[in-house]
């Protein structure tokens, strides 16, 4: 699976646990930045251009962390078709994907620590979204809101 992960400073030090565990497990991720901790970066100069590739069906799934989750979360959502949530929990990192097919989660660097992340990442990229028609309706719901 093709996947992206992007941070700023104040997720820099879990992409970076995350990049690395990833690329040993044979994912391969591109690296959206930040490529050093800045503590004057912002978070959408990553996140919104990995959710534009997304978008495009270049990648299949993201990963992006900031110091909460919430403002890549925020931004993220900003972009057609894109489907982001901030993750805390397994059950929302697979559930995200099986009824509401997220094909980004969001991470907090500051928030989960890195053996965590990790279960989450793990758990998100190898959910699968159901298909069942009842969320197909809800889905089709908020994309409507789209055009
Ligand atoms: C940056 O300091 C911080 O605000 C950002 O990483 C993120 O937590 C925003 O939601």
């Amino acid at each position: 699976m093709k996947i992206g992960i992007a941070a700023d400073h104040g997720g820099f030090a879990l992409k970076q646990v995350l990049l690395q565990h990833l690329r040993a497990g044979g994912y391969e991720v591109a690296d959206f930045g930040a490529y050093e901790p800045d503590p004057e970066d912002d978070y959408p100069d990553f996140v919104i251009p990995m959710a534009r590739e997304i978008a495009a069906g270049k990648l299949e799934r993201g990963i992006a962390v900031c110091g909460s989750g919430v403002g890549a979360s925020v931004a993220a959502n900003k972009v057609k078709g894109i489907r982001a949530a901030l993750i805390q929990d397994h059950f929302s990192a697979r559930q995200g994907v099986e009824d509401d097919d997220l094909q980004m989660i969001c991470l907090g660097g500051r928030t989960t620590g890195p053996s965590t992340a990790i279960e989450l990442a793990e758990t998100f990229l190898e959910a699968r979204f159901s298909g069942l028609e009842r969320h197909k309706r809800r889905l089709q719901k908020i994309a409507r809101l789209e055009d």
